[in-house]
Parts: C-alpha cells; sequence; structure tokens
C-alpha cells in the first residue's frame, strides 16, 4: 500500500516546505507518492511539478478529474505526458468509448502514466449521489469500475467501502486508489466515505490518498512516520 499525500496547501511555498520537511524519512520516501489537485495545478502549473521533483525521487500523480469528449481527453492526456508524471485522474463516467481510447493511447507508449477513474467522490453519501445519478451508489460505482476494467485502463479511484467487493469483480490487480482516509479517526471534513488506515488495509487498497490530516497536522512529519510504520510493509 502506497501513500499519496494530498497537496492541497494554500501556496506553493506550502506544499514545498511540506515535502521539504520529509527528508529525515530518508529511503522510506519511496513509499511516497505527491498529489497535485486541482488548486494547486491551477495556481501553480507545470512550473510547481518541476519544483516538487527538486525535493527528492518522488512519484507524481496528477488529479485532475477530465471528464470530456474523447478527442479533447485524448489531446488532453498527451500534452499530460510530456510533463512526466506517473499517475493521472480521469472520471469514469466519460464512458468506455472515451476509456477505451485513452487505454489504446497507453498501449502506445512504455512509460505512459497509470490511468485511474473516479468511480463516486468520497464527498458523497448515498442520497447526495442518487440526487445526481439516479442510482444506487455501492452497485453504480461496481458497474462504473467494471465499465474501466473492461476498457483496458489501470484502476480506480473509489472509498474504502468498495475498494474489495471492486477487486473481486474485476481483478486483483486492477488498482484501487482510496481518498477519504482518516488515518486515526481525525475528522472527516467534508468526506462523507471515510476509512482508517486498518480498513484501508483489509481492503487491499493500492493507494491511500491523504491530505488534511497530514498538511494541517502540527507536525507533519510525525504524522506521514506514524502512517508509513503501519502501511509500509503492505
Ligand atoms: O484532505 P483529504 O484527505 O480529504 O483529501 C483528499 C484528497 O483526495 C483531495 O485532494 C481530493 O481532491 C481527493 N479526492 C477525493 N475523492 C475522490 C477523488 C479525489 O477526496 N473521489
Amino acid at each position: 500500500m502506497k501513500l499519496c499525500i494530498a497537496l492541497d496547501n494554500p501556496t506553493l511555498e506550502e506544499n514545498l516546505a511540506l515535502v521539504d520537511s520529509l527528508r529525515p524519512l530518508g529511503n522510506a520516501r519511496s513509499h511516497i507518492w505527491l498529489k497535485v489537485g486541482l488548486r494547486s495545478f491551477i495556481r501553480d502549473g507545470i512550473y510547481g511539478i518541476e519544483a516538487l521533483k527538486k525535493y527528492g525521487d518522488y512519484r507524481i500523480f496528477l488529479d485532475l478529474k477530465l471528464y470530456d469528449i474523447p478527442n479533447t481527453m485524448l489531446g488532453a492526456l498527451k500534452e499530460m505526458y510530456k510533463i512526466g508524471i506517473d499517475m493521472l485522474t480521469i472520471h469514469t463516467s466519460c464512458g468506455f468509448e472515451a476509456m477505451r481510447a485513452i487505454a489504446n493511447l497507453k498501449a502506445g507508449y512504455n512509460d505512459f502514466p497509470l490511468i485511474v477513474g473516479v468511480s463516486a467522490l468520497t464527498s458523497f453519501d448515498d442520497l447526495g449521489f442518487e440526487e445526481i445519478y439516479n442510482a444506487k451508489l455501492f452497485s453504480h460505482t461496481l458497474k462504473l469500475s467494471s465499465l474501466a476494467y473492461n476498457a483496458g485502463i489501470s484502476g480506480v479511484v473509489c472509498s474504502v467501502e468498495e475498494s474489495l467487493a471492486i477487486k473481486r469483480a474485476t481483478d486483483k490487480h486492477f488498482l484501487t486508489i482510496t481518498p477519504g482516509i482518516r488515518p486515526f479517526n481525525e475528522s472527516t471534513d467534508d468526506q462523507k466515505r471515510v476509512a482508517t488506515l486498518q480498513d484501508a488495509k483489509i481492503a487491499q487498497s493500492d493507494f491511500i490518498v491523504i491530505g488534511r490530516p497530514i498538511y494541517k497536522a502540527h507536525n507533519p512529519l510525525q504524522v506521514v512516520e506514524q502512517i508509513l510504520n503501519e502501511t509500509m510493509n503492505e
């Protein structure tokens, strides 16, 4: 299980200071991926990613949750490839045709980033999800995940609650990336489907995504150390 730290700070300097504070972790940093999301990418763009890469050999997860027609998504992905990132997100609700086209594009490269599809945002509960999609959250998440698997993309972003069922419905190697993690039962904030590290382990999550419990902590290094102690042997 790898740790993705969501770098959603209000300034680039704070993101860089957080990453710099992880230096004492030494080789254990190879278990950490840095997640650059909408806030940081809109503000800092490619320059921000280049700046992060100077702090160590981190993998970069670009979380822009793309959702558009196939032609526009393919164009965006070709541009993203040039940035030199390791994983990126699309929305599975962009449909089978778009995901299949993206999987075909990836197949043409040796070093294309992992592409993972958001199933249902972890900020949705059953009611909020049904309001928008007119479908049951759990079964629809499984349906979107199977579609993504059959289209040939690398995995899905889901909650811990769905991770194991998705692997059973697809393949154990189909990646599950799980935000909504509150490692030690911290405040849930706007997340509705939350889970602890222990839950994530049981659910065979491949990547846990953690933002506020780390970047809002008094001592982020200590929190990351505790998380790695619980997850690194996975
Ligand atoms: O601060 P917190 O730990 O809740 O951050 C979770 C991160 O994961 C945020 O950057 C959010 O954009 C992202 N994310 C999510 N739910 C998804 C996909 C991504 O919370 N389904």
